[in-house]
């Protein structure tokens, strides 16, 4: 009896310790799991986005195409006199707007005619620039490239550069398998690094999926912004790409937008509606930089739209009327739309 007390006393020691091990092993194997995802994949579609415009199955994301688009955006070497590199107007912290610059500022410290815009989300962007006037991501670089008052450089002297360099034909050769250095390939590696800049993950994009909650103002705002904004700042994008005039004129000389790249009258004075998201970090707004602040913008919906022949049709009563306590919540909803994760990712730091 005594002895046979004594081993099922073992067994059970036995069994706990198992048990243990057991729980240690599961626990482990669970972490490692998690490792092992963490380098996330270059591109992916976040949760409730639609599908991507640009089509990566023919220019799929390499560890090798990625850093070589990595490394041409922040090299000065694609402009003029080797001053300025995409990432002089496009910087990381402020979602890849121009901080603080009403207009871009290019070689010799050219001002440009429009405010930089943030970059992210661009890969389910069917065209580029306030007026529309790129549709495709692999050409997009060109412009800045050529453009006098920006980097003023042609793209044959920028391939002749490239190859005199002690290290560009050997990331070309890694991200393409060639040494060869061509503008579609520039252009490729480019669009596999600003393709891959996705933002979801602002405190809204949280909220949505359930994960968080928000503050009363701040949902109170997302009320205000799904009855009176979102029908032209379309969730989840929160655009919906289209080209519309929002009363910032009466009349367009300075800057026809649209009608630059259609000719067409009814086109003056329409821009494409921007995303929201990161607002708060890429002031100040508006395709020519003119409003400093938030509520600079909504007193403008509020109390300043202009009357124009092109003025968008859901505009014309003159106004969107906001209180001031809505504008305020509006505001604090604008504000939890700033991805911090993304403006932190060390993958796209210089
Ligand atoms: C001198 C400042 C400046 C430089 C340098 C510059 N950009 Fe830009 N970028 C702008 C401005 C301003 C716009 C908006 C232009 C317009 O609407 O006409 C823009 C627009 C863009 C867009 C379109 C975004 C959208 O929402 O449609 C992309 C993409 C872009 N730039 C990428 C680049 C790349 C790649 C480079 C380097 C090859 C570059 N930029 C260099 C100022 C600059
Ligand atoms: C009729 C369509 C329409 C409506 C409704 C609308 N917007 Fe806009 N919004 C635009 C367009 C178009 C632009 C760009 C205009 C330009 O720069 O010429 C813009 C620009 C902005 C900007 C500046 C973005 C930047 O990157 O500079 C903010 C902020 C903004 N809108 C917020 C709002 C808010 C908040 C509301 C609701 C109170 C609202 N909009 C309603 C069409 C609209």
């Amino acid at each position: 009896m005594g002895r046979v007390q004594v081993n099922i006393r073992q067994m059970r020691k036995k069994l706990i310790l198992l048990g243990v091990v057991a729980a240690y092993v599961f626990l482990f194997a669970a972490c490692s799991d998690d490792h092992e995802s963490t380098p996330a994949p270059y591109f992916y579609i976040p949760a409730g986005f639609p599908d991507p415009v640009y089509q990566f199955q023919n220019n799929e994301v390499t560890d090798a195409g990625f850093a070589l688009g990595k490394k041409l955006f922040y090299d000065p070497l694609l402009s003029r006199d080797s001053t300025i590199a995409c990432g002089s107007c496009h910087q990381q912290f402020v979602a890849f707007a121009h901080s603080d610059h009403r207009l871009s500022h290019g070689v010799d410290n050219l001002l440009g005619t429009r405010n930089s815009p943030g970059l992210f989300n661009i890969a389910w962007f069917p065209n580029f620039m306030w007026d529309g006037g790129v549709n495709h991501l692999e050409v997009q670089p060109l412009a800045p490239i050529a453009n006098p008052v920006e980097m003023d450089e042609s793209m044959a002297n920028v391939i002749v550069k490239l190859k005199r360099s002690s290290f560009y034909p050997t990331m070309y050769k890694a991200a393409f398998g060639t040494d060869t250095i061509t503008t579609q390939a520039t252009m490729r590696a480019m669009a596999q690094f600003m393709g891959s800049m996705i933002s979801a993950n602002s405190k809204y994009d949280k909220y949505v999926n359930g994960k968080t909650s928000i503050t009363a103002n701040e949902l109170n705002g997302l009320q205000v912004f799904r009855a009176k904004c979102e029908s032209c700042h379309k969730e989840p994008l929160l655009t919906d790409m289209s080209f519309r005039n929002n009363g910032l004129d009466q009349s367009f000389a300075n800057d026809p937008g649209r009608a630059k790249i259609t000719t067409l009258p009814q086109d003056s004075g329409l821009f494409r509606v921007p995303s929201l998201r990161n607002i708060a970090l890429t002031f100040p707004y508006m395709h020519d930089g003119r409003f400093k602040t938030l509520m600079d913008v909504l007193n403008h919906y509020d109390s300043g739209i202009q009357m124009s022949s092109t003025l968008d049709p859901l505009l014309t009563s003159g106004s969107i009327p906001l209180t001031l306590q809505e504008k305020n919540d509006v505001i604090s909803f604008l504000n939890i739309l700033t991805d911090y994760s993304f403006i932190q990712n060390n993958r796209f730091k210089e």
